[in-house]
């Protein structure tokens, strides 16, 4: 070996113990359990490897964890993160010790390009004003105003004539797909008061390209939140290529929709004197809005382009919040019901018992729509950064800086909190001795997160994936062709914020024999179901 050489490896290998020893020296007096941890690269190379697999990958570390909780680090000891299962450090993280624990600036620097200052990645004041203003619009007089105009239109209008069609040709459909352009349509109804109807223009490429513009953005902002930021994404930030090309370009059809949007608002408001419950677009204007005196939110944003932005923020939060969470909802929903016989059975009984299709009294629907997010909840993977050094509830400790995630995900699959049956789909374990649906502390099922940023519209999702999945199930016998019905080989799932199938959920329809007689009116799109 040549001289220059050896004195790479030499330096190599010094600098490998130096960095070892000033880990081992740094870290905390107790540490959580990490799993295959490398003193130069950390878990960088298993993560590479189970990349694709992510939830299932710390789903098993945690499981194996006698603490539930595990420690994980990038290379050169950048990164690190503590990531747990246990219901009591969720509590700590999400309850007790909420101030300590916030988005971070690495956060919205990840996000900055796609959500801005929107809700969901704002922090201190700057959420609380949000949180506020929007709390107004998931009142239960708004959410009755849902329910009564919105989803029964959507529902009656467009989903089930386009279902029908579906049956009809005897095609497969991609159900998540459709599933996903209703719930868009109707996030657009009822927080913009802008009707639009992507479901029934299927093939249009402009619909198609706002899709596919959302999926890239949030899929490489996902990815980014994963990893500390490094100089190679500066660089290609500043060169606008690669994968920074790729966002910023899905962004700008992103913002072109968004400023559609406030537009078709600004001039819908003017044109009309509508003295009804407010949306919460209009909320947010008429909190931007200079002529009501503007409050501490309008102050934050001082120029009329700093406004406009920031309304783009909130249109583009609440699109990401409704679009893609109920569609995950369901489309596993509908896959583990056709996995899962019985239960489809007893969905059905239950959904065609009563006459008018309302959802109120259905226990056994509401337990199925919960268990299928315990297996598979549409946000799988959140977490916070610490503000200052603390120690979970098991004395883990969490330095300043560091990563604090939960994985719903794993927490679903714990023997530990669900039984020796829980990987099986048994919506029963979420009934009570009479037959009523029984909740668990939302720290144990952090599905819709839990304390003072705990989900604004968890109702309202109910409500919509329970009249969906009630209005489906009494119309129709659904086939899945693909991926397919077994719980032995579950669908592969896509790497990104929102659990999706992998290559979509394709169903073949077939209406039930009981509404065969009402096809011809649904169709027309004059039945509301
Ligand atoms: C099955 C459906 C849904 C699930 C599983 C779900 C889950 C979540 C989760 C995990 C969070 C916490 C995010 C974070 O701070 O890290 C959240 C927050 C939130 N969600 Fe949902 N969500 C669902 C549907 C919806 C819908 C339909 C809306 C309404 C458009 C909505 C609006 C919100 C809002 C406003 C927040 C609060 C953000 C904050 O205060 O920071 N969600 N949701």
């Amino acid at each position: 070996m040549e001289i220059s050489h050896l004195a790479y490896v030499l330096l190599f290998l010094f600098a490998a113990v130096v960095l070892y020893v000033q880990r081992r020296r740094a870290s905390p007096s107790r540490t959580a359990n990490c799993p295959h941890p490398n003193p130069v690269l950390g878990n960088t190379v298993e993560f590479i490897r189970n990349r694709g697999r992510f939830f299932d990958w710390y789903a098993d570390m945690l499981r194996a964890s006698p603490s539930s909780t595990i420690e994980a680090w990038g290379a050169l000891g950048a990164s690190h993160a503590v990531t747990t299962a246990d219901p009591a450090a969720v509590d700590h993280l999400l309850r007790a010790s909420f101030a300590n624990y916030n988005r971070s600036a690495q956060f919205r620097a990840a996000q900055s390009d796609l959500i801005g200052d929107g809700l969901f990645g704002a922090d201190g004041r700057l959420w609380s004003l949000q949180r506020k203003l929007a709390s107004y619009a998931f009142s239960s007089r708004s959410l009755r105003r849902f329910t009564e105009d919105v989803l029964a239109v959507h529902l009656g209008r467009r989903f089930l004539p386009f279902l029908d069609a579906a049956a009809g040709s005897g095609e497969a459909v991609d159900l998540q797909e459709a599933l996903r352009r209703f719930a868009f349509d109707n996030i657009c109804h009822v927080a913009f008061g802008v009707e639009s109807s992507t479901l029934l223009e299927w093939g249009d490429p402009r619909h198609q390209a706002l899709f596919a513009a959302f999926d890239t953005a949030v899929e490489i902002s996902f990815m980014r939140t994963l990893k500390a930021p490094t100089p190679v994404r500066k660089l290609t930030k500043l060169l606008n290529i690669g994968q920074s090309r790729r966002l910023r370009e899905a962004v700008g059809v992103i913002d072109d929709h968004a400023m559609s949007v406030i537009e078709a608002k600004g001039v819908s408001q003017r044109n009309s004197r509508d003295e009804g419950d407010p949306d919460l677009l209009s909320r947010f204007m008429a909190a931007m809005d200079e002529e009501d005196g503007g409050g501490e939110l309008a102050a934050m944003f001082p120029t009329p382009e700093a406004k406009r932005r920031f309304l783009r923020d909130v249109v583009v939060s609440f699109v990401l919040a409704g679009k893609d969470t109920t569609t995950s909802a369901l489309t596993w929903f509908f896959w583990l019901l056709a996995a899962n016989p019985r239960c489809e059975q007893r969905v059905h009984d239950e959904v065609s018992r009563s006459p008018d299709g309302n959802v109120k009294g259905m226990h056994y629907l509401h337990a199925a729509i919960t268990e299928a997010m315990r297996l598979y909840p549409p946000v799988p993977f959140n977490g916070r950064i610490a503000v200052a050094d603390d120690v979970l509830p098991d004395g883990t400790v969490v330095r300043a800086g560091w990563f604090a995630n939960y994985s719903a995900y794993a927490m679903g699959r714990m023997e530990k909190l669900w039984g020796e049956n829980f990987m099986e789909f048994a919506p029963e374990r979420w009934l009570g001795d009479s037959g009523e649906f029984a909740p668990v502390d939302a720290a144990r099922y952090p599905v819709f997160h839990a304390g003072p940023r705990a989900c604004l519209g968890k109702e309202m999702a109910y409500m919509q994936m329970k009249t969906v999945a009630s209005a489906v199930l009494r119309r129709f016998r659904l086939n899945v062709v693909a991926p397919a019905a077994s719980m032995e080989s579950p669908p592969a799932y896509e790497m990104t914020g929102t659990m999706k199938i992998k290559g979509g959920l394709q169903v073949q329809l077939r209406m039930s024999d009981a509404n065969k007689s009402s096809f011809a009116t649904s169709a027309s799109g004059q039945e509301v179901d």
